[in-house]
């Protein structure tokens, strides 16, 4: 299996004009140049660019910016948020299934052959990317999105459209070294020496991450929460995996599909648990050896999956990289109302 069709922006690029195409190839360009002119940080082979008080590599932080610029928001769209690592893969599986479960098959559902970052395309990795604004009025509502932009950047319609925004995140510590694993794959692939964790972990601290700092990431979506509330669900991955049938029904309450009885007693959110789960989506073909086209490049479907567990910092930080993940958490967080 080689690069999957892209479902279901495959319906949003019409054929177009030359001049079309020329236009949307300036747009691109001129965020190129403006992004070249933004501070970044040095000492990486791709380095990090710093805008509106987060970091980001070149073609992800562009599309963010086409993004803002072209997306127009409905207000049935539905926004999957989160920061990198923190199970945008699952949510994306788990909400894509639950709106769209009275037009799938159990024995033929589209993810048993599509990604499900093929199936909600994220703003920044597959929407905008390849100098192409696609025509997303083709898609049929509710449309589902996943974006890592952090909340003071999303593109201004999603606010004003009032569309709803569920945001995941997840204890730093894992996150941390679930992105850790992450970058190093790309450094394994690109011949370029493996971050030890003491580097990885400085540069995270600091708050040098992709869509980062982490904390102010999390925060900016919960601020958001606390202003609109019926907008803006804030759900956490440990709280998901602990209880997933609780949080499912409130997913598909927020986002207006609310499962009916007759489907709670059919099993149908359990079915939808069991084909999202871990087990199941990780050992699928299209995820074991299908590849995905995305802003930062093609990329194995496998690297989403590694170990899908709470906890798996235990076995990578000693006691004091931990403790100093879990300090800056207490600071940033204190007086929040979120905790770990
Ligand atoms: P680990 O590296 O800790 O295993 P994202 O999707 O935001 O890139 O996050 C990836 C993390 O989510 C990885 O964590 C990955 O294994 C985990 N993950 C992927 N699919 C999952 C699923 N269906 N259920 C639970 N966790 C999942």
């Amino acid at each position: 299996m080689a690069h999957s069709p892209s479902y279901p922006l495959s319906k949003c690029l019409p054929s177009q004009t030359e001049e079309e195409m020329e236009n949307q190839k300036r747009t691109y360009q001129y965020f190129r140049h403006l992004v070249s002119t933004l501070p970044r940080v040095g000492g990486f082979k791709r380095p990090f660019y710093c805008y509106n008080g987060w970091y980001a590599r070149l073609p992800s932080l562009v599309s963010a910016m086409v993004a803002r610029e072209h997306f127009q928001a409905q207000p049935t769209d539905v926004l999957l948020a989160t920061c990198p690592k923190s199970g945008t893969t699952w949510l994306k599986a788990l909400l894509f299934a639950t709106v769209n479960r009275s037009s799938h098959t159990n024995s033929h559902p589209p993810l048993a052959t599509l990604s499900p970052h093929q199936c909600v395309p994220s703003l920044e990795f597959s929407v905008y990317v390849n100098d192409r604004i696609p025509d997303l009025d083709a898609l049929s509502s509710p449309r589902l999105f996943g974006t890592h932009i952090p909340f003071q950047s999303l593109p201004a319609s999603v606010i004003d459209a009032g569309c709803r925004i569920v945001y995941l995140y997840r204890d730093p510590k894992d996150c941390f070294i679930s992105l850790w694993h992450f970058a190093n794959k790309f450094r394994a692939k690109d011949n370029i020496e493996l971050w030890t964790l003491d580097e990885f972990l400085e540069h995270f601290s600091n708050g040098i991450s992709p869509f980062g700092p982490y904390w102010d990431h999390v925060l900016g979506y919960w601020n958001g929460h606390l202003e609109r509330p019926q907008k803006v669900l804030f759900l956490k991955y440990e709280e998901l995996m602990q209880h997933p049938e609780v949080h499912l029904k409130r997913l598909a309450e927020f986002v207006g599909c609310p499962f009916t009885e007759d489907e709670e007693k059919e099993g149908v959110v359990e079915g939808i648990i069991r084909l999202c789960s871990f087990e199941n989506l990780s050992n699928l073909e299209v995820n074991k050896i299908g590849r995905s086209e995305l802003a930062i490049g093609t990329v194995e479907n496998s690297i989403f999956f590694r170990r899908g567990e709470v906890g798996d910092w235990v076995n990578h930080l000693t006691p004091e990289m931990a403790r100093r993940l879990e300090e800056i958490t207490e600071s940033k967080f204190r007086g929040s109302g979120l905790s770990f």
